[in-house]
């Protein structure tokens, strides 16, 4: 087990990795004196697999326990399953010191976390992830955000947890698809901050994809100190450095709102997103063609999907200036320098950017 800490003054928290790691949850939130009734926001999926096992830690310590499960779709983190929960929420929470345990993968993080972050403008939040994704990242760093049709991500808060509980024990459900969701954010990390990781992904990608546990706790680990460092500098993205993390998100996101959320992973979107960024980067020449060869190799190593079938160019160049990152009508891209070097640059011509496009459709 270890403890990582993201360093940000009061609102500092631990994130617990490794397996066995829930069975701690009672005691380290006795200890937080976080509250008296946790109110778990889950999926069905979740919850058949291993509500019954929180329930009863919480339980057995003696905290009120009630669970909201909300549909399993990106469609959850919508205005309406957010207002009805905070309904839900509302109608419990009398006499009571009530926390949100967000219990799922990104899609319950986003949801849980905007829930608890506006609702009486803030109670304690936990996230306890169980997908590889949310562990790697939604859970770590305060995010919280709601879709709109307009777009995804666009009513949120930074909202940071108390506590992230983050056992690999859940992996070993996942399905494949979603565990190579995971590992395109793993790709994200080591393309834009780490190219010792970068070389680990190469030669041990058959091992994380058949959920070897020391290597999903290397990478785990690896990729929540990365996050930590770079939310401990820039929290709430107002200084230029959060941003790397947004690295194939602009394309992905774009991809994600133009098919609706219903065709790719959020890690395929954001694979097909980082090839882009790459493509982008060396037509602007800041990259050796050599390191974008690289990291589609990556890409494809982790059977992550290289080319996106039936879209339309121009709708996704469309839907991408709605991207948070972007400043008026110039728009803005996480490019990468090197393998571990990202820099965000802005005004690229739209020549480039539909080459760029065109390589991934
Ligand atoms: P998800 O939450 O939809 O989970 C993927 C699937 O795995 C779901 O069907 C879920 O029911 C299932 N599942 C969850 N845990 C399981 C387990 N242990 N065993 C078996 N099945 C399990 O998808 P995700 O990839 O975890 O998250 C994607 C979302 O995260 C997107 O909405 C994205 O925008 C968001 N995100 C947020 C941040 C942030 O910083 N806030 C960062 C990255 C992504
Ligand atoms: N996933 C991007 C961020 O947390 O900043």
């Amino acid at each position: 087990m270890e403890t990582i800490t993201v360093n940000l003054g009061d609102r500092s928290y631990s994130v617990i990795t490794g397996e066995g790691a829930v069975d701690q949850t009672a005691a380290r939130l006795k200890n937080l004196r976080i509250g008296s009734d946790a109110y778990i926001i889950t999926n069905a999926v979740v919850e058949k697999l291993y509500g019954k096992r929180l329930r009863s830690i919480l339980k057995r310590a003696g905290f009120g326990v009630r669970v909201k499960v909300v549909p399993d779709s990106e469609r959850s983190k919508s205005m309406k399953t957010a207002f009805d929960v905070i309904r839900d929420l509302a109608s419990s929470d009398i006499n009571k010191r009530t926390f949100v345990i967000a219990f799922g993968g990104g899609v319950i993080g986003d949801c849980a976390g905007f829930v608890a972050a506006v609702y009486k403008r803030g109670i304690p939040l936990v996230h306890i992830p169980t997908t590889l994704l949310a562990q790697v990242d939604s859970s770590v760093g305060g995010k919280t955000a709601i879709d709109l049709p307009e777009g995804k991500n666009l009513v949120g808060a930074f909202y940071q947890p108390r506590i992230v509980i983050s056992d690999i024990a859940f992996l070993p459900s996942l399905p494949l698809r979603q565990v190579r969701a995971g590992c395109a954010e793993i790709i994200k990390y080591a393309a834009i901050s780490d190219a010792g990781l970068f070389s680990f992904l190469e030669q041990n990608a058959a091992a994380i994809l058949s959920a070897d546990r020391e290597a999903l706790v290397h990478v785990v680990n690896r990729c929540i100190r990365i996050k930590a460092k770079i939310v401990e500098k820039d929290e709430r993205e107002e200084k230029g450095l959060r941003t790397i993390l947004n690295f194939g998100h602009t394309v992905g996101h774009a991809i994600e709102t133009v098919t609706k959320y219903t065709v790719y992973t959020h890690g395929e979107a954001i694979a097909f997103g980082m090839l882009a960024a790459a493509e982008i980067s060396v037509a602007s020449g800041m990259l050796d063609k050599g390191d974008c060869a690289r990291l589609r190799s990556l890409i494809a190593d982790f059977a992550l999907p290289v080319r996106a079938k039936n879209l339309d160019l121009d709708k996704l160049i469309a839907a991408q200036y709605r991207d948070k990152k972007f400043s008026g009508s110039r728009n803005r891209f996480v490019v990468l320098k090197a393998i571990g070097t990202a820099v965000v640059t802005e005004d690229v011509p739209l020549q480039i950017l539909r080459k760029a496009l065109r390589t991934i459709l």
